[in-house]
């Protein structure tokens, strides 16, 4: 099939009902039918996802955003001009149109425009709103490439739309427009930074999750994005940690170093494909670094501490750091 046979079979399958997984800017979607709400139960079915979690709509146009809200405040309306089509998802108050399945009967729907040119023109041919998580089964580590994709959910979807690797590597940011100051539920490679030269400060949460914000952003739960290996972050710039790499290696068995980029875009680029590979390696333990935690450093932090399960430690040097480590593995 030519790229545009298989956009429009793309489209034809949603409109029926049907599930496409999707390539977009951040990750890969598992794409249905915002309205329709059999379509919709399949994703949370495929990726035994809980039915408390909602899904973001995915839109090709500002114009249909109406459709799925209430009403647009000011500063979505600049947040959209200024970073759409991107990675940031905006919640806003829903529309009667707006299943309750999708926003797991919430009064807010979460919206976003991809940057990418094949997702949109699918969006398009389908004719409606598309809900799509990313494309993993639920609190596994999102899939950057068709390979992840497959490797997951292959049999579960009824086509994927090949468009290579994410360039992004991480999810949107979620912004939410309701409250004011709007509110950073999760941060995404369109910087904090740069929302605030926007619409000047907003609110962010602590990192460390507390229920009462799980409760906010349910899929903002420690314990998302991780591998079935244990990780650990050190409290060590990527340098650091690289440096310690071999003093580790030779006092301490099953002990895996994930090789990041110091750029935080970079590292963000490769993460997930990163851990993924870190998980093949049948390591006992995962030691991640920390960035600094500004601009897409603070997004890659936010997914390392998750992946970990919250567990981050403190060192100084490499001794110290096998110290932390040891408790940490298996008897050795
Ligand atoms: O980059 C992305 O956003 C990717 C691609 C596929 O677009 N999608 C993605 O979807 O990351 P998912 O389902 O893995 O994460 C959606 C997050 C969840 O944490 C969910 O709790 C939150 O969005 N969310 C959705 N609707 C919400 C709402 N009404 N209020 C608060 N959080 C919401
Ligand atoms: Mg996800």
């Amino acid at each position: 099939m030519s790229q545009d046979e298989i956009i429009e079979h793309a489209g034809q399958l949603l409109q029926a009902g049907k599930l496409v997984v999707i390539p977009t800017e951040t990750v890969y979607g598992l794409g249905a039918n915002a309205l329709d709400v059999a379509a919709v139960e399949k994703i949370f079915a495929a990726k035994g996802r809980p039915s408390t979690d909602p899904l973001i709509v995915h839109v090709a146009d500002r114009s249909h955003v109406h459709d799925l809200v209430e009403r647009v405040s000011e500063a979505a309306e600049q947040l959209m001009s200024a970073f759409w089509p991107g990675p940031l998802t905006l919640i806003m108050t829903k529309s009667d149109r707006v299943p309750p399945q999708v926003t797991a009967g919430r009064d807010t729907v979460a919206v976003r425009m991809p940057d990418h040119e094949l997702a949109l023109a699918v969006i398009q041919a389908a004719g409606v709103p598309v809900a799509a998580p990313s494309a993993n089964k639920f609190g596994r580590v999102s899939p950057t490439t068709p390979a992840h994709v497959a490797a997951e959910l292959e049999g579960s979807y009824d086509l994927l739309v090949d468009g290579g690797t994410c360039t992004h590597g991480v999810e949107s940011t979620i912004l939410d427009t309701t409250s004011t100051p709007p509110r950073l539920l999760r941060p995404g490679s369109i910087t904090v930074e740069q929302l605030e030269s926007v619409v000047g400060p907003i609110e962010t949460v602590q990192q460390v999750v507390s229920k009462d914000i799980a409760a906010t952003s349910p899929g903002q739960l420690i314990g998302h994005y991780s591998p079935r290996t244990r990780v650990v972050v050190v409290d060590l710039d990527p340098v650091a940690l690289a440096n310690a790499a071999a003093q580790v290696g030779a006092a301490l068995q099953g002990v895996h170093v994930l090789a990041l980029p110091s750029d935080p875009t970079k590292a963000a680029q490769r993460l997930y494909s990163t851990l993924r590979h870190a998980d093949g390696t049948n390591s006992d333990l995962i030691v991640a670094p920390r960035y600094e935690n500004s601009g897409v450093g603070r997004a890659v932090n936010d997914r390392l501490f998750r992946s970990a399960h919250g567990d981050v430690v403190s060192v100084n040097d490499a001794n110290q750091l096998i110290d932390a480590l040891r408790p940490r593995l298996p008897r050795q």
